[in-house]
C-alpha cells in the first residue's frame, strides 16, 4: 500500500514548515509520499515520507523557460513524480504525447512515474470510460519498453470525483481497475478523487486498490492519521 499526498498549489514556505512538523508525527505501516509545491521541495525534511514532484519537465535541460528537469528533481531527492494529473491536462493542455515524454524523463532519472488517468463526467455519462482509460494508457506508454512500463504507478482518478466529495461505487472502481490490470498486469494501481477519513470505510473494500492519491486530505494531517488507521 502506498499513500501519496498531493499538496497542489497550497502551503506557503512558512505554512509548509509548520505542516511538516505535524507530518513528522504521522504513524503509518504504508509507504508514504509527499508531493509539495516546487518551491517547498528543497524544504522537505521528513524521514517518514518519500518525496514526489507534482510535475516533471519533458526536457532534461536547455532553453525551456519555466521548466524543472528530472535531473534537478533527482538532485533534490525526488523519487516519485505525478505525471498527467487532470488539472495539468486541463490547465496546461498536456497531451498524452507530452505525458509520454515526461514519463521517459522520469525513468531516465530514476524517478517513479505516477501516471494519472480518469474519465470526465461526460465520459462517464456517455459510457466511454473504457475507451478513455485504454487511450490514455496506450498513448502514454506506446514507445516504452516492458521493463520501463512495469515501473509506472497508475493513479485512477475519475475527474468528476476530484475535489467534489463524490466517489464512484466500488463495483465501478473494480471494473476500471480490472481493465487497467488487463492492459498492465504488473503495475500498481492507486485510487484518487475525494478519498477521505469517512469514505475510506467503503473504499477499503475494493481489493484492487493498492494505494491512494490524496489532494484535499493531504492538508489535514489529523484526518490523514484517521484515514491511515482505518485502512
Ligand atoms: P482530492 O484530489 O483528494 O482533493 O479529490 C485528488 C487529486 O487531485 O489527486
Amino acid at each position: 500500500m502506498i499513500i501519496i499526498l498531493n499538496n497542489k498549489c497550497n502551503l506557503s514556505k512558512e505554512e509548509f514548515i509548520e505542516y511538516q512538523e505535524t507530518l513528522k508525527t504521522i504513524k503509518s505501516p504504508y509507504k508514504m509520499v509527499l508531493a509539495p509545491t516546487f518551491l517547498n521541495i528543497n524544504l522537505f525534511d521528513l524521514e517518514n515520507f518519500n518525496l514526489a514532484s507534482q510535475n516533471i519537465s519533458a526536457f532534461n535541460e536547455g532553453a525551456h523557460t519555466g521548466e524543472i528537469s528530472g535531473k534537478d528533481l533527482k538532485k533534490s531527492n525526488v523519487t516519485y513524480s505525478l505525471i498527467g494529473h487532470s488539472e495539468r491536462r486541463k490547465d496546461q493542455r498536456e497531451t498524452n504525447r507530452d505525458i509520454q515524454e515526461k514519463i521517459k524523463r522520469a525513468l531516465e532519472n530514476d524517478i517513479i512515474p505516477v501516471l494519472c488517468i480518469g474519465e470526465t463526467k461526460s465520459g462517464r455519462q456517455s459510457n466511454r470510460i473504457e475507451e478513455v482509460i485504454k487511450k490514455d494508457i496506450i498513448e502514454a506508454t506506446c514507445n516504452l519498453t516492458e521493463e520501463e512500463i512495469k515501473k509506472i504507478i497508475i493513479a485512477y482518478e475519475p475527474i468528476w470525483s476530484i475535489g467534489t466529495g463524490l466517489i464512484p461505487k466500488n463495483k465501478d472502481i473494480e471494473k476500471v481497475n480490472k481493465l487497467i490490470k488487463k492492459i498492465l498486469p504488473n503495475n500498481t494501481i492507486i485510487y484518487g478523487g475525494s478519498a477521505n477519513e469517512e469514505n475510506i470505510d467503503l473504499l477499503k473494500k475494493c481489493s484492487s486498490i493498492e494505494g491512494y492519491l490524496l489532494g484535499g486530505l493531504s492538508l489535514h494531517p489529523d484526518k490523514l492519521q484517521k484515514f491511515i488507521n482505518k485502512i
